[in-house]
């Protein structure tokens, strides 16, 4: 599908920019705005350590809540602020703070759409944690960063292209941290098979797939002014593709020695979308941009492929697919936790006759399999702790605790502002390919010439300093 406008804009957007021949003739070039004068990047970035982290929470809805809920529980952090359009919300996590023993004065902002700006310039708080509905994500982190506070921001952190290259920018040049609270990375089942990655088990991995198919339909009326119905509303692609991406991308070493470089999405009809919407708000909705279902497929710089797809609007059941497939063996988390291995039998052993040929290790196999490979920052003790005080099963306490450890020991975050970039770019990228009868579209090197310099993912630990 060569559309003769589309081959000229791509060649004069090509020429204007200086870049030499796209990897596919008909790639739809994603531009790259240059690094202001003056800035380097921020791969492996650390900061003065902290002694004890003092954090302001922005966003005290759903999630907010619970952030604070676990935040209290973490050692070496303290909530020193706490902010909310709703005065209501910040009094109610208050006292839930005084509920768990937390007496401390914690200063409050409400009231106003910008009341965060306050809190941002409180000189006790050293982390903004950013838990509000997408559209505010962008302008509390970059106020934040300016103010020279760390930022880590709830998924996605930012929505468009501007406004991902508007943070990069913004961390590079204040060299804070900035970083999405992805917490799927941390999940049990995803640290153990990153861990199995790492050493071997499967051979070269080279094909990933990761998923959002969660039925919000329990959901849609809980969120604060029907945000994020009306983001869908308004919006085609996959609008919500960190869950999925982020731990796949993980294990494909993304940037740390690969990169993305194209996609191609294709969506369904919005078929439930706009009867949601027209029950929501009691009359007929005709228009729902997004897709019931979306697909998103990615190609790397070495060769490999990622699969990534969003539905929250069918019964379809909850899965974030986390699918890792080596030259010689095989990861799932969804639909059935189970690994894969090649098995080598003698040529005379072998049954044609049999649809498939490997070892499967599900159940109790499994466990012994999973035993043999712990995640390195995942204690027995530390795994019990994070279980104890929850939050999706422990792995937001793990996330949370992991983010004040690496502020307090002044070590590189788990996850920088290139990872936040690459996962959320899904959104703007797939939804260009969609507008565009799902051309590829081109994933731009958003570490601009250093995907390559670090090689593969790793924790930063306080005894290798
Ligand atoms: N990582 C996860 O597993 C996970 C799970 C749920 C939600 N989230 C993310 O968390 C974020 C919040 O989701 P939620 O479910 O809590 O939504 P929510 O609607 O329950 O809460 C949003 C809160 O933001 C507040 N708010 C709105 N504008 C504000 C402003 N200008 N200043 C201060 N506060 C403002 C609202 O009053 C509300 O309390 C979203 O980004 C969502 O995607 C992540």
């Amino acid at each position: 599908m060569k559309h003769p406008i589309l081959l000229f804009c791509t060649a004069l957007v090509l020429l204007v920019s200086g870049c030499s021949k796209p990897v596919h003739p008909t790639m739809i070039p994603t531009p790259v705005p240059a690094r202001p004068a003056g800035q380097t990047d921020v791969l492996g970035l650390t900061a003065e350590p902290i002694e004890t982290v003092h954090i302001g929470v922005v966003g005290l809805g759903m999630r907010g809540s619970e952030a604070v809920r676990r935040l209290v529980q973490i050692p070496g952090a303290e909530i020193t602020a706490l902010c909310d359009l709703l005065p209501d919300r910040v009094e109610a996590n208050q006292l839930q703070m005084k509920e768990m023993g937390k007496t401390q004065v914690v200063s409050k902002y409400s009231g106003t759409q910008e009341s965060w700006r306050g809190l941002c310039e409180q000189a006790d708080v050293d982390l903004v944690y950013i838990c509000t509905d997408w559209l505010n994500h962008y302008p509390i982190a970059m106020y934040a960063m300016e103010c020279g506070k760390h930022v880590a921001i709830e998924v996605p952190a930012a929505l468009d292209m501007d406004q991902i290259w508007g943070l990069i920018n913004q961390s590079e040049k204040t060299r804070k941290h900035c970083m999405m609270l992805e917490n799927c990375i941390y999940d049990f089942f995803e640290m153990t098979t990153l861990e199995m990655a790492q050493r071997g088990l499967f051979g070269e991995v080279i094909h990933v797939e990761g998923a959002y198919c969660h039925n919000l339909d329990p959901y849609w009326d809980e969120y604060w002014n029907n945000w994020r119905l009306d983001y869908n509303q308004k919006h085609r692609g996959d609008v919500y593709p960190t869950h999925g991406i982020g731990p796949v991308c993980q294990v494909l070493d993304i940037h740390r020695g690969d990169r993305m470089t194209m996609l191609v999405s294709m969506d369904t009809k919005s078929f439930n979308g706009a009867k949601i919407a027209s029950n929501h708000e009691g009359k007929p909705v005709t228009e729902f941009a997004n897709g019931d279902e979306t697909s998103t497929l990615i190609r790397t710089e070495k060769g490999k492929t990622i699969l990534i797809e969003h539905d929250v609007m069918t019964p379809r059941p909850y899965s974030r697919m986390y699918q890792v497939v080596g030259t010689d063996g095989y990861a799932s988390k969804y639909p059935v936790e189970e690994y894969c291995l090649r098995v080598d039998k003698p040529a005379d052993q072998v049954d044609a006759r049999h649809i498939s040929d490997e070892k499967v290790y599900s159940g109790a196999e499994k466990d012994a399999l999973q035993a043999g490979y712990r995640n390195v920052i995942l204690t027995p003790e530390f795994e019990a702790l994070a279980k104890s005080v929850g939050g999706h099963g422990g792995m937001d306490f793990i996330m949370d605790y992991r983010l004040v450890y690496c502020l307090h020991h002044g070590l590189p975050l788990d996850m920088d502002v290139y990872d936040l970039a690459e996962w959320c770019c899904v959104a703007p990228l797939s939804r260009v390919s969609l507008e565009h009868g799902s051309m590829p579209v081109e994933v731009p090197d958003f570490t601009r010439g250093a995907w390559n310099r670090v090689q593969g993912f790793h924790y930063a630990l306080a005894e290798e300093k």
